[in-house]
């Protein structure tokens, strides 16, 4: 199966640093998150990967590549260590590159992917979100697939006051947890919600996709969404949602990036007590 990571989207809502940097790039202590998108990928048994970016997004295909200068340097040097980490990155899979032109929306940045996808089934990982699983949140995705040979969506429970943050599923519980979706609504109020089984960005979807979204009309802002896409393939195929086991973290909200480093600074024995303590001292203060 190939995957399509979409990193093309302008990130408003972390302005300032977004004006020049890409999101996808922000640091989770040493590690930019679009690494860790990727090696999601590779660890379900992905090895072909398609990154969707646009402008001012350049540095992500860097990170990827061969560091020659770098490499050089550390290996006069001997620092063994380091060369094999920065030469691991350039070696992980094959990555291709598209470039979205415009930041028409989600939708229109899978449609992008068309050519190189043809007609299999394909993931999709939001550049953006981090999932910290035991088994990756794809491969959780990949098995039911190939289960009932149909799109799956993850999703997870959110509490009710933040349905309009997320796409919201409206479906029934076919199997634990397994659920076969009747409609997606995009944003609701929470009155309006028919569910608080929230979207999260990892998707296994069928390539006649790629049709649906051809026939969507942009819609809020001026973006063609996903959602409306998949709306439109629910009236002709069956569509899955799986609540997956994991964690997962919103890069494009300020305080997720805080709370991801935090508590991934938590799980590393070398800052494990340092943060503790630092954590202890703040809170005494208060
Ligand atoms: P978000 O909804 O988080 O989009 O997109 P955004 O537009 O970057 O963020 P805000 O709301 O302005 O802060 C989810 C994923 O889809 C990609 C983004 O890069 C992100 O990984 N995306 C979004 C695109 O590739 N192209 C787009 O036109 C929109």
């Amino acid at each position: 199966m190939k995957a399509v990571i979409p990193a093309a989207g302008l990130g408003t809502r972390f302005l300032p640093l977004t004006k020049n940097s890409p999101k996808e790039m922000l640091p989770i202590i040493d590690k930019p998150a679009i690494q860790y998108v990727v090696e999601e990928a590779i660890n379900s048994g992905i090895d072909d990967i398609v990154i969707i970016t646009g402008r001012g997004k350049e540095v992500i295909e860097n990170h990827f590549d061969v560091a020659y200068e770098l490499e050089k340097i550390l290996e006069e040097r001997g620092e063994k260590e380091k060369l094999n980490e920065v030469r691991k990155i350039s070696e992980m899979a094959e990555i291709f590159y598209i470039r979205q032109k415009m930041p028409l929306g989600l939708g229109h940045a899978i449609y992008m992917a068309r050519k190189h996808i043809d007609d299999e089934f394909f993931a999709v990982l939001l550049g953006d979100d981090i999932i910290v699983a035991n088994q990756p949140c794809t491969k959780q995705l990949i098995d039911v697939y190939e289960k009932y040979n149909a799109s799956v969506i993850a999703i997870q429970e959110v509490e009710m006051e933040y349905v309009s943050k997320y796409g919201i599923v409206d479906a029934e519980e076919v199997e634990n947890r397994v659920y076969k979706i009747k409609a997606l609504v995009e944003k609701p109020a929470p009155r309006e919600a028919p569910s608080n089984l929230a979207v999260m960005g990892r998707y296994i979807l069928s390539p006649k996709i790629f049709g649906y979204i051809e026939k969507t009309k942009p819609g809020k802002k001026g973006e063609i969404q996903l959602t409306d896409a998949l709306n439109m393939m629910l009236e002709n195929e069956e569509l899955y949602a799986y609540v997956f086991e994991g964690k997962r973290y919103d890069l494009g909200d300020k305080f997720d990036w805080l709370r991801i480093n935090i508590e991934m600074a938590l799980k590393r024995e070398e800052f494990r007590e340092r943060v503790l303590e630092l954590l202890k001292k703040l809170t005494n203060q208060d």
